[in-house]
């Protein structure tokens, strides 16, 4: 069975059983301040999950490209990737646990043919405020389950939220108890590699974990409890890379036709075989993974670059360069090009690509030229001026025959631990400061940017277009198209605008709807080609006419203006020829 028809195949199975399909998330939101990359299908349904009426009913399905940078340390291995697919159904309070593991159940036994014999599931087992899940344990028994397959975990394997266990979710988070699903695989020699103590969440190789039944039923609350969503809902996910594996019977993702053509052009143009030596595998496949995440990523208009999604998609192509370079220097272009292609770039992907890859072999000459000027030179430095990684040190140096010893890894890694150690606090900054941050501040603070860029254009003029949007607890910064910084008249004006709609404690509404209809009723937007068909409106003021502001945006927003409490413009800068930025707070002074 391909990979398509496991595709086809899982939405078939659950539009048979009500389910309406719905188009994917982009992998970048734009406008979305809480998260760089869509990670999971519930990711665009909270607001439906927690209650919000969903335009096509209350059973959903959907495969949802996604991204998680929290695993990049483990690609490698033989099971995890950055990028990934996930096939995703939910009920949004409608079925419950029983028909969701009957149906995941009958859809990998039946549908797929994977042996019963061979599955596992884990249920959560309880806390002093959710109770153990004997409910889901009873319907796997009633399925056929057999009680030796099933396992109980805690809050740190059998709960899912967003952001961690129900003490670390932050308050307005939505999670709950769930059920998992593993596939045992026999590709494997089942001997010592795995004792008695093998279970399935034991990461020894034996078991896959293919499929995560969560039942959201809980939302964070200010006060550190977990209070009862209004309904209970299903949240489904399964990576489609680990499904086809377990259909195919390898253990080993990377053997499966998603990647198998990529793999190849490894392989021929490097002459290694991929599998044959241990390290040589864990390359081979940060290279693959890498790279189809980075088409995944420049698909969607992000070009490599310093900051946020710009970045990360610079870091995985340079990374990808680092370890071809370490199997054959001098290939990196070629192969990089031909598996962008088998990933499904389009030649302007491509190109993208390629470029970064170009630009970053000219940085590793620059690199080689300061290192013969100067052979004495410390490598941390190189890292740090050129970001190049010490394993590429090693082939400059010698270029100028001085072989690093023990003694500069060593140091290296020192300073390049005290280093990571300064950016995770740094990224950790800005974790807090609003990137995955859903709180009820940056809420308000989503809202009152819609209304800064509506007022901006009411007093500037419909040239202002927003260029950039990032939002803290504390403050919102927006960046607009405009020749020079706002006049203290206009700043006035602005601000009188804005505090006018506050006091006027106009609703904020959303609908649904394509993008050519939002843009029909002039609804402001940006980036088109990254929205999906189906965009959501946000509406401060009456959407029939009239209203304030009209926007394309994920949300969340507050739903009346009152709650946001007045603005304040606080700081104003140019950051670029015809772009100004502006910081502004409901903080009072
Ligand atoms: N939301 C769940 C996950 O991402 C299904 O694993």
């Amino acid at each position: 069975m391909t990979t398509d028809e496991i595709r086809e195949k899982y939405l078939k199975f659950f539009e048979e059983r009500g389910h309406a399909k719905i188009e994917a998330a982009p992998l970048v939101l734009e406008n979305d301040p809480t998260t760089l990359f869509t990670s999971a299908g519930m990711q665009p349904l909270i607001p439906y999950l927690k209650g919000e009426v969903h335009p096509k009913g209350k059973r959903l399905v959907d495969i949802q490209p996604s991204l998680r940078l929290q695993d990049i340390e483990e690609v490698g291995d033989a099971s995890h990737t950055t990028f990934f697919e996930m096939l995703g159904n939910w009920s949004l309070g409608d079925y419950f646990k029983k028909e969701q593991l009957a149906w995941c159940w009958e859809f990998f036994t039946k549908e797929l043919g994977l042996e019963p014999e061979r599955l596992y599931v884990s249920v959560f087992e309880g806390t002093k405020d959710v109770p153990k899940d004997t409910e889901s344990a009873d319907v796997w028994k009633s399925l056929g389950v057999p009680e030796e397959r099933i396992f109980y975990y805690g809050v740190d394997k059998n709960w899912w939220s967003r952001s961690g266990t129900p003490d670390s979710m932050p308050d307005g988070e939505i999670g709950g108890p769930d059920s998992e699903i593993f596939f045992e695989f026999t590709d494997i020699p089942h001997n010592k590699k795995y004792g008695k103590d093998c279970h399935p969440n034991c990461q020894c190789g034996r078991f896959m974990e293919i499929g995560n039944s969560v039942f959201i039923q809980y939302e964070k609350q200010k006060d550190g409890t977990l209070s009862e969503l209004p309904q209970k809902n299903v949240d489904f996910g399964g990576g489609l890379e680990r499904i086809s594996a377990a259909v195919g019977g390898y253990s080993d993702i990377f053997l499966t036709d998603i990647y198998e053509q990529a793999i190849r052009v490894m392989e021929k143009i490097t002459g290694r075989k991929y599998r044959q030596v241990k390290s040589e595998s864990a390359d081979f496949r940060i290279i693959a993974d890498h790279l189809r995440a980075a088409v995944a990523i420049a698909k969607n208009g992000v070009y490599p670059g310093n900051k946020l999604q710009g970045y990360v998609l610079r870091r995985l192509i340079r990374r990808a360069v680092a370890k071809i370079r370490q199997i054959k220097p001098d290939s990196a272009v070629d192969i990089i090009g031909k598996m962008c292609e088998s990933f499904g770039a389009s030649n302007d992907v491509g190109d993208v690509i390629k470029e970064e890859v170009e630009k970053f072999e000219r940085i590793l000459l620059e690199g080689a030229r300061v290192v013969k000027q100067n052979p004495k030179i410390d490598p941390f430095e190189l890292y740090q001026s050129f970001g190049i990684p010490y394993e590429m040190s090693l082939e400059i140096f010698s270029g100028v025959g001085r072989l690093l010893t023990d003694k500069d890894k060593k140091e290296f890694e020192k300073k390049f631990e005290e280093h990571q150690e300064q950016s995770r606090s740094a990224s950790a900054g800005m974790f807090k400061g609003g990137l995955a941050d859903a709180s009820e501040e940056v809420t308000k603070l989503h809202t009152a940017t819609h209304l800064v860029h509506a007022a901006l254009r009411k007093v500037l003029g419909e040239t202002v277009s927003q260029k950039g949007s990032n939002i803290t607890a504390e403050r919102l910064r927006f960046d607009f198209s405009h020749a020079e910084k706002l006049t203290d008249g206009q700043i006035k004006k602005v601000e009188g605008l804005i505090n006018e709609v506050v006091d006027k404690d106009l609703p904020v509404t959303f609908e649904t709807k394509t993008l050519d209809e939002a843009i029909k009723e002039g609804a402001l937007h940006f980036f088109g080609e990254r929205y999906g068909n189906e965009v959501k409106v946000y509406t401060i003021g009456d959407p029939k006419g009239g209203w304030f502001s009209k926007e394309v945006c994920g949300g969340p927003h507050v739903e009346h203006t009152h709650l946001i409490g007045h603005v304040r413009i606080v700081k104003q800068e140019k950051v670029g020829s015809g772009i100004v930025r502006i910081y502004a707070t409901n903080k009072p002074e």
